[in-house]
């Protein structure tokens, strides 16, 4: 039912700032920006392999995301899967009796979108879009240097939390040997969830994996950008003040 990570939703208290990292250093293609009236923000698209990443700076503090902004600071927001037919896909939950914060598509920036109740997906917002056939063909078209490998997601029930997203969207379990986590795919990319306690007793989204075709020329751009991050062997790590409060991971592409 779920194609894939559509995008993973960031937010930032002013896009122009957040592009400085995103597109400029980090060298994310901008395939759409636009003022979104309900929802109250400015966002933007950003290309990332198969996915994307949504950069939303709210309109004013009086907004969900505004709040949002105020509470928890700049950081993940949401994760919007793509699926083919929202509207099936949300007469699916709604007969599960999910609790859903929009009933029925509306328009976004994604396609046509909904979002469902974080409290029906162990705290994390999920929102569900199909894009138009056109601008995914459009999207898929624009290369980009570095790509969305994984998201990390922080669990007090790691079983429990799997088992609500693989009832929730068909997201098959992929075999792993490490302990306490499991990895759900979805699409070409995959959702990791993993002991709270691992990851400073964040529930929810904590973290972005990425891989990077030119390791070297991102160090570089790393570097002319005054990005701050730790380097490791084979993957650095950018410090959240950077990155607009997201701990990112980049790899090397393998
Ligand atoms: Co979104």
């Amino acid at each position: 039912m779920m194609r894939g990570i559509h995008h993973v939703g960031i937010v930032v208290r002013r896009l122009a700032d957040a592009f400085g990292f995103y597109r400029d250093a980090l060298g994310l293609p901008l395939l759409k920006e636009a003022v979104l009236l309900d929802q109250g923000v400015r966002a933007a698209l950003l290309g990332a392999g198969d996915s994307e990443l949504e950069l939303l700076e709210p309109l004013d503090a009086g907004t969900g995301v505004g709040r949002f902004l105020a509470r928890r600071g700049e950081g993940l927001h949401h994760l919007c899967f793509d699926t083919p037919d929202v509207e099936g896909a949300l007469a699916a939950l709604k007969e599960k009796q999910v609790e859903l914060l929009d009933t029925a598509p509306r328009p976004g920036l994604a396609g046509q979108i909904a979002f469902l109740h974080p409290r029906a997906c162990c705290g994390v917002l999920v929102e569900l879009a199909t894009p138009s056939p056109e601008a995914s063909a459009h999207e898929r078209a624009v290369a980009s240097p570095v790509r969305l490998k994984r998201l990390v997601i922080g669990a007090r029930d790691v079983q429990q939390t799997a088992e609500t997203f693989q009832s929730l969207f068909g997201l098959p379990e992929v075999a792993m040997n490490s302990g306490p986590r499991v990895m759900l795919a979805v699409g070409r990319g995959a959702l990791l969830v993993v002991p709270a306690a691992e990851v400073g007793g964040t529930e929810g989204m904590v973290a972005l994996s990425l891989v990077a075709e030119d390791f070297q020329a991102l160090n570089a751009s790393f570097v002319r950008a005054g990005t701050r991050y730790l380097k490791g062997t084979g993957e650095v790590t950018v410090e959240p003040v950077s990155s607009h409060g997201v701990h990112l991971h980049i790899s090397r592409y393998e």
